[in-house]
């Protein structure tokens, strides 16, 4: 919490607090897998989503893909938080007739609205009973010549991929940690968050998806002991409506000259990182970032 100068040696600071890891705390490792059952029961076993989650940003094509992958894999109820209900509704008609067994639900959410998201997540664990799983895809991008961007530019970037990630992400973990249950969140920053873009300049989205690597970094330095794990993907140019349109064809020349596998990703390319991180698969990774892109960042 911001202080004044005057009171900064007359401070106390607060301090992460570790696992452990003993048996039955929530640090524990996950139980062997049986071996008294055939081989792709237990690989099916290792790649289970269990519980509920929520998944901003669910109706564009990234979000969109990364849930039906969950609901393949045993999601029991999906949560969308977006802004856009148009879209939500049309996505979510197409999961419903997909998985009739699962809970679907829309809520729109603004992420930047810290008093509705908390009430939305609220609202989700009072539908679901809890919710242990997030998806992190609510995002915008902004490409300009940084010599016109203005302050109110970056606040808006950075509050929609940044700040907003991070609000759902916590008023998520205030009821998890209530409840005393573990979980897992996927954050989706970018390429961008680690090399600089070219030909197209878009210094305030770099920043903002470099700060969702370094947040997910403290996150989940900070929220381990509670079992909740915290990691990031950083996908690579993907095929979905932020890189369509004839004005951007010169540009996805560019980007693909230099690609080893020589084109963009398609959506459900994300969706085996998306599942290990999310279930007992990806039990030991806390804090890392995934680059999932095909190879570009090789050469960019
Ligand atoms: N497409 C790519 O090449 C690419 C590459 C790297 C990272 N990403 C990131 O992946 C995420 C999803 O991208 P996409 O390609 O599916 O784009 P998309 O535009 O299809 O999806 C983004 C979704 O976020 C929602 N959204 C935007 N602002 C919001 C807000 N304030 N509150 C709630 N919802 C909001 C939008 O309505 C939309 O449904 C973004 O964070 C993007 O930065 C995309």
């Amino acid at each position: 919490m911001a202080m004044e100068r005057s009171d900064l040696s007359t401070r106390v600071l607060p301090k992460i607090t570790l696992g452990d890891g003993t048996p039955g705390s929530l640090t524990a490792p996950p139980p062997p897998l049986p071996r008294d059952v055939p081989a792709a029961t237990r690989a099916q076993e290792r790649f289970r989503v269990t519980g509920n989650a929520i998944v901003t940003g669910g109706a564009g094509d990234l979000g969109f893909a990364a849930s039906r992958a969950l609901l393949d894999h045993g999601l029991e109820g999906l949560m969308i938080f977006d802004m856009n209900p148009t879209d939500a509704q049309a996505r979510i008609d197409v999961l419903k007739s997909e998985f009739p067994e699962a809970k679907i639900h829309f809520q729109k959410v603004d992420v930047t609205d810290e008093e509705g998201v908390n009430a939305a997540v609220d609202e989700t664990v009072k539908i679901f009973g809890s919710v242990s799983i997030l998806l992190s895809f609510a995002g915008m991008v902004a490409c300009g010549h940084a010599l016109d961007f203005s302050s109110k530019d970056w606040n808006r970037i950075i509050n929609v991929n940044t700040i907003g990630g991070f609000l759902v992400a916590r008023a998520m973990a205030r009821t998890m940690i209530q409840r005393g249950i573990g979980g897992s969140m996927v954050f989706i920053a970018s390429i961008s968050g680690h090399r600089v873009n070219f030909p197209q300049p878009q210094v305030s989205y770099n920043v903002s998806k470099a700060g969702v690597v370094t947040m997910v970094k403290s996150l989940a330095a900070e929220w381990a002991n509670h079992g909740i794990r915290v990691n990031s993907i950083s996908p690579g140019y993907m095929d979905t409506i932020l890189n369509e349109g004839d004005g951007l064809d010169e540009a996805r020349k560019a980007w693909l000259s230099r690609h080893p596998l020589g084109r963009m990703g398609q959506p459900d390319e994300l969706s085996g990182a998306i599942v290990m991180l999310a279930s007992r698969a990806g039990s030991y990774f806390n804090g890392a970032d995934l680059l999932l892109d095909g190879g570009q960042t090789l050469l960019m």
